[in-house]
């Protein structure tokens, strides 16, 4: 099976990427730096520097033997991403046998306080998101309408309402009548706004032109090992620790192994629903290997189990003692407009029926974190820790 990966570069993308060329898969990935471009930028630099994509390849075809085919552009330039599902991109000719069976979309500013920065981010981020989603959907249309669609989506794009939280769609019952709709949304950055109008835009085009798409709800990842990049840091992924780009999880690691108190936000009773950056992988590939049908818009809840702040802070503390660390935690004025006291109980079984066998977060997980992190405790720039970009 063809399948073409947009934002392999990235934290999820590299690691999909090897994962799915291990198992056999014809894998193509592109990309145009953003990430990379945007840490720099903003002096975030992740925790490891990392290999270019073409050398980054290079080394996993040394190891596995297994190619992956690179293209460096932008995928909101229409004819750039046309070149790349023709296979002109990555051997010079249209070629049908290079069409893609499926894409995996990844290829999206993904950071709710870069997206609240200032007029600039938020307006790269509405037209990035949007779109590259909506050349994805004509180049599918153009070439190979067949092609499932895998968006990364987000968790954020419910919000907290006080009800339990469906797996995309509600049935609704109104003057005797009922109705199934897409469950409401309540998004709580511009960026989360992006996922949900991309997602509005694939089931639009899934009723209209009968396109199949998987929309993944994930929540936040943390980890930087999977089985391919465990053993060997030239493949690591990009691991970022700081305000922007770093999640949750990451950032506690991070502040716990050099000493700086783990920043909670408000309260710090914040739920959400966490997953492993190893299950991250697992997830896309069951949702490959089980398509969605033709003008099917599906969404999947992805994450494996629910956590406050609070819990979170708790647990890498616990685990930093173990280690002989002295890990304080320190609430701090709340950067972001949202609830700090919430129900919260979403639904999250159809990955788990396609197969998923979670990992969940246990010490051991943790202390191979702080351990991991330990080694490059002198690259870490405190600077980028505190919170810098407010909501309001
Ligand atoms: N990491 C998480 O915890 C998390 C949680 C929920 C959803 N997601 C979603 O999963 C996806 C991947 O997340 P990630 O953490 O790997 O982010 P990432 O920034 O590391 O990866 C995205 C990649 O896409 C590339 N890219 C962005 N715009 C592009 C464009 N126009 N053309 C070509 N390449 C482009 C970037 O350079 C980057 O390498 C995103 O859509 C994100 O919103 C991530």
């Amino acid at each position: 099976m063809r399948v073409l990966i947009l934002g392999g570069d990235g934290y999820l993308g590299w690691p999909t990427a090897m994962h799915l060329s291990k198992k056999g898969y014809d894998v193509a990935i592109i990309d145009n730096y953003f990430r990379r471009n945007a840490c720099r930028e903003l002096n975030r630099e992740p925790l490891l520097p990392a290999l270019n994509l073409h050398e980054r390849v290079a080394e996993w075809q040394r190891v596995s033997g297994k190619k992956i085919e690179v293209a460096i552009g932008d995928i909101t330039h229409y004819p750039f991403l046309k070149s790349c599902f023709s296979g002109v991109a990555f051997t010079g000719n249209n070629d049908k046998a290079k069409y893609p069976d499926a894409v995996i979309h990844y290829a999206e500013q993904p950071s709710g306080p870069y997206s609240m920065m200032d007029y600039e981010k938020s307006s790269f981020t509405i037209t990035n998101n949007l779109m590259s989603t909506l050349n994805l959907i004509h180049a599918i249309k153009e070439y190979k309408p067949e092609c499932h669609i895998i968006k990364l989506g987000t968790m954020g794009v419910y919000g907290t309402p006080n009800i339990d939280i469906e797996e995309g769609y509600i049935e609704i019952e109104k003057g005797g009548r009922k109705h199934t709709c897409l469950f409401p949304k309540s998004p709580g950055s511009l960026y989360h706004l992006t996922k949900v109008q991309d997602g509005d835009m694939l089931y639009f085009y899934c009723k209209t032109w009968g396109i199949k798409v998987t929309d993944l709800n994930q929540g936040p990842v943390y980890g930087m090992f999977t089985d391919e990049t465990q053993n060997n840091e030239n493949l690591a992924t990009i691991f970022n620790y700081d305000d922007i780009f770093g999640t949750v999880l990451n950032r506690f690691i991070v502040q716990a192994v050099c000493g700086y108190p783990l920043t909670v936000y408000g309260k710090g009773g914040q739920v959400r629903g966490y997953l492993n950056i190893k299950d991250t992988l697992q997830c896309v590939e069951l949702t490959l290997r089980t398509p969605a049908s033709e003008g099917e818009y599906r969404v999947l809840n992805q994450f494996t189990e629910t956590f406050t702040v609070n819990d979170l802070a708790k647990k890498v503390q616990d685990s930093g003692r173990r280690l002989g660390l002295d890990v304080k935690i320190k609430a701090i004025a709340n950067p972001r407009v949202e609830a700090e006291d919430h129900y919260y109980n979403p639904k999250h079984t159809g990955l788990m029926e396609l197969g998923l066998q979670a990992n969940l977060l246990s010490g051991d997980v943790l202390d191979e974190m702080i351990g991991f992190v330990k080694k490059y405790k002198s690259s870490v720039n405190t600077n980028c820790i505190k919170p810098q970009v407010k909501w309001n």
